[in-house]
């Protein structure tokens, strides 16, 4: 990590140096088959869509102008502390304000990486009384640490596991709204950026 919080110019050479793993239509692609799958399961349930920001924020909204059924959308904060040693803790900002109680829920992230935000979030509808609860990803990290074998259940695109940025995610807050998904070029110190 620098030492030094990154600023637009760091943005702009990372995004310069980037990897592009997707490019637009790619992703656009993706949100068109994932919209075909979540109006097949969900197109007769009046579903609660909970979109998790801020990552999930530029994902949601493109998938929801391609999807055509009655459906409700509310969202939360929710984001893990990376700074302490466990690094397992979610953080609640901002929890949804309609209810869950009984209905059909849709959980909307940007990226499933080790699955701890996604966990908390499924935990707490479900104790909210959701009559049911799933999950749709833009993005799943390939790698083997994930907590409890979680996985999504409507998931876009796979990238290896390198810390990504684009359509939603982050890097130090910058670079959200690149329009693809893009994997940082680590230097010798290392770039990686971590908030959720
Ligand atoms: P998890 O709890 O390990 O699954 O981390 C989930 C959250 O961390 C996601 O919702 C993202 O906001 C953030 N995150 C994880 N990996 C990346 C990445 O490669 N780029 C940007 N954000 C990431
Ligand atoms: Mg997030």
């Amino acid at each position: 990590m620098p030492s030094v919080e990154p600023g637009p110019k760091d943005a702009a050479r990372i995004l310069r140096e980037a990897d592009c793993l997707h490019t637009t239509a790619e992703v656009e692609q993706a949100i068109n088959a994932l919209a075909a799958s979540v109006s097949q399961a969900y197109g007769s349930l009046n579903p609660l869509l909970l979109v998790v920001m801020t990552g999930g924020f530029v994902f949601a909204g493109q998938l929801l102008t391609r999807l055509n059924f009655p459906l409700q959308v509310d969202y939360l904060h929710a984001t893990r502390y990376r700074s302490g040693t466990q690094g397992h803790e979610v953080e609640w900002r901002v929890h949804p304000k309609i209810p869950l109680e009984g209905r059909h829920v849709l959980v909307i992230d940007d990226i499933l990486d080790e699955g701890h935000t996604l966990h908390a979030v499924l935990g707490n509808c479900r104790a909210a009384g959701a009559k049911s609860v799933k999950t749709a990803v833009l993005v799943e990290k390939h790698h083997d640490r994930k907590f409890l074998d979680i996985q999504a259940d409507f998931a876009g695109l796979a990238v290896a596991d390198r810390y990504v940025f684009g359509y939603g995610l982050d890097y130090h807050e910058y670079l959200r709204n690149a329009p693809g998904i893009y994997a940082v070029v680590e230097d010798e110190g290392g770039t990686g950026a971590s908030s959720a």
